[in-house]
């Protein structure tokens, strides 16, 4: 989860690592630090804290060179400190490392150097990489870290430089992603396209257990038997602005309000509406395969698990296929019954969260056939799938998942038409035009802003708050739960509306808000009645619905009123409402909305 960039060519490299560490700050964020290599010395500047602390270090440093790596950090090895922030450099000061992952052997490792002589003085298992590698150097930097990188158990993304042979920076990576910027004699070097994207749009996704070497004349790559491979060129089409807040004061609210534009980008290309016909081309599922599923398993972490549990409403509603829904954290360890005419669906935004990679991969174990639902070209679960639906939302930057939440239930609403066109029964022409209204029911809800910022602003101190919903928007007040408390650190709990009386009203109290979503017909009666029963024992009732609001007096508190669209894409317009809720409720509360304490946007470790 932490934060790698590098650049070598022919520029000052300070201002461009500390723009590329800006870029990736949601990464982790505890502890920051860069290396420049300048006649022929490791010059090294790290600080604890954000990425402010460094640029101010840096002020008293003039630090010149043309090539050299940076780091942020999200501890994973040793408390956030300035000893343990990366670059770590070994004891003979000739490599200077930066990493993401875990090295799990990293104690063995360095009971070993320390008996070889090797000194250390950090916490951290980047030290013994870095220890590790200076111990194999002969000269050959590829040589020594490919030879280190062998005896390394765990997951790495790893940046080296040193003092000792070429002009050059050596990469290798077993797990966490690692991309290439490829420019005009110069190479740039990052965990994430998006700190790229300022400079060059021509990137490089390194495999699994890939060497990589940048010069000032280009990139080579060995795989992991050490043969010279090439890998290719992919051109991302995000322009640098998308990635910047484009005047928004938060990543998080202009992630918000790109939603019209997220879903539509989703199903655009994919929908005939003349025809009627869906196509998913890169889900690389032949109509023979479709028809022979026996069940989906959709295997997923936070906000993508509630976008599956949405999922699973979809596809066994549409086309009558058995989906099970689990936690890529909890998967593995269920002994789970998986068949050769099973397939497993990973739902991820960054397509680098371990939970859901292990989880896919024990799937496969079991025959399973992989597909993924993810919005990073090149990540991880794409490459360990057979077929994706992408997510067409654009870089999410703010910690809160949004727009790719709403573009991944447009993409579970494609794979189940798309299943229900294979296996029957025939596709019906509404339910396609369904998405043609989408967008402007999306851009309708984000009118409600100012309203949604009122409420914020009237409940912000609140204490705990509880989320009630049934059947396909039980996932929803399970996701407004997790975005308020994710952003605002308020105790929120999502509860299906039918459970309340099996526990938590005893909760209930004059002091507890509790959001009820009453969309739609097939359960709105029932969720009315317990908006009754929560009304009756002095609960704060804030009704999210369709309806009439006069048909709430004397219930609820507060009526959000949203637009009505069809039953399948409605938690796609509820769920808005509930981000801007929790959105404002953490700017009232002074919290860090795009980069939440103790999180990180891709946890890439288990
Ligand atoms: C969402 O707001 C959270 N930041 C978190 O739950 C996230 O959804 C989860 O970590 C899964 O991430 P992924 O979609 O990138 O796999």
């Amino acid at each position: 989860m932490c934060g790698i960039v590098g650049y070598l060519g022919s520029k000052e490299v300070v201002p461009l690592l500390l723009d590329g560490l800006r870029r990736l700050e949601y990464r982790g964020y505890d502890s920051a630090g860069i290396t420049v290599l300048r006649n022929g010395s490791l010059e090294t500047v790290r600080a604890e804290g954000k990425l402010d602390q460094l640029v101010e270090k840096l002020a008293g440093h003039a630090i010149r060179g043309s090539y050299g790596l940076g780091h942020t950090r999200w501890a994973t090895h040793g408390a956030p400190s300035e000893q343990n922030a990366h670059p770590m450099v070994d004891s003979r000061q000739r490599v200077a490392v930066i990493h993401n992952g875990i090295i799990e052997n990293f104690l063995t490792l360095k009971e070993r150097l320390q008996a070889e002589g090797w000194s250390f003085t950090s916490e951290t298992d980047t030290e013994v990489a870095a220890n590790l590698i200076s111990s194999y150097l002969d000269g050959d930097l590829k040589e020594a870290v490919a030879r280190a990188a062998g005896e390394l158990e765990g997951m790495y993304a790893l940046a080296v430089v040193s003092t000792v042979g070429e002009r050059e920076i050596v990469v290798t990576r077993h797990g966490p992603p690692l991309v290439i910027g490829v420019g005009e004699d110069e190479q740039f070097l990052a965990s994430d396209p998006a700190a790229l994207l300022a400079h060059t749009k021509d990137v490089v996704f390194l495999e699994n257990n890939d060497v990589g070497r940048l010069t000032p004349e280009g990139i080579e790559i060995w795989d992991a038997g050490g043969a010279r491979v090439e890998r290719p060129v992919t051109r991302l089409n995000w322009d640098p602005i998308q990635a910047e807040k484009g005047g928004y004061k938060h990543f998080m609210l202009k992630e918000i309000h790109e939603q019209p534009l997220a879903v539509q980008e989703t199903f655009a290309g994919r929908v005939d509406f003349e025809r009627g016909q869906i196509t998913l081309e890169e889900l690389n599922l032949s109509e023979a395969a479709g028809r022979a599923i026996e069940k989906i398993d959709i295997l997923a972490c936070g906000t993508s698990w509630h976008a599956g549990l949405v999922g699973k409403f979809l596809i066994q509603g549409l086309a009558r296929v058995p989906v099970e829904v689990d936690y890529g954290s909890e998967f593995r360890y269920r002994d789970p019954i998986v068949g050769p005419n099973d397939v497993a669906v990973g739902i991820s935004q960054s397509g680098e969260t371990a939970d859901t990679l292990s989880a896919l991969e024990a799937a496969a174990d079991r025959g399973a056939r992989l597909l993924s639902i993810c919005n990073a070209p090149g990540s991880q679960i794409v490459r360990m799938t057979d077929g994706v639906i992408y997510t067409h939302a654009g870089p999410e930057i703010g910690v809160a998942s949004t727009k790719a939440f709403t573009s991944q239930l447009v993409a579970l609403y494609l794979l189940a038409l798309y299943l229900r066109q294979i296996r029957g029964p025939a596709l019906e022409p509404e339910r396609l035009r369904a998405l043609a209204h989408l967008p402007a029911a999306v851009d309708e809800v984000l009118g409600l802003e100012q309203e949604l910022e009122q409420l914020a602003r009237r409940y912000s101190r609140a204490s705990d708050f509880l989320f009630l919903g049934r059947g396909i928007n039980y996932p929803i007040a399970l996701e407004g739960a997790l975005k308020l408390k994710e952003i605002s650190y308020i105790h929120a709990e999502g509860y299906p509306a039918g459970e309340m009386k099996h526990g938590p009203i005893a909760l209930i109290d004059e002091e507890l808000p509790i959001v009820a979503i009453a969309t739609g017909d097939r359960v709105y009666e029932k969720v009315r009645s317990n908006m009754q029963e929560a009304k009756a024992r002095g609960g704060i009732v804030i009704a999210l619905t369709d309806r009439d609001p006069q048909e709430f007096d004397g219930i609820a508190a507060e009526v959000i009123q949203v637009p009505r669209v069809c039953e399948e894409l409605q938690p796609i317009v509820n769920v808005v409402p509930l981000q801007l809720l929790a959105y404002y409720v953490g700017v009232r509360r002074g919290a860090d909305v795009d980069q939440p304490r103790n999180l990180a946007k891709s946890v890439t470790v288990e």
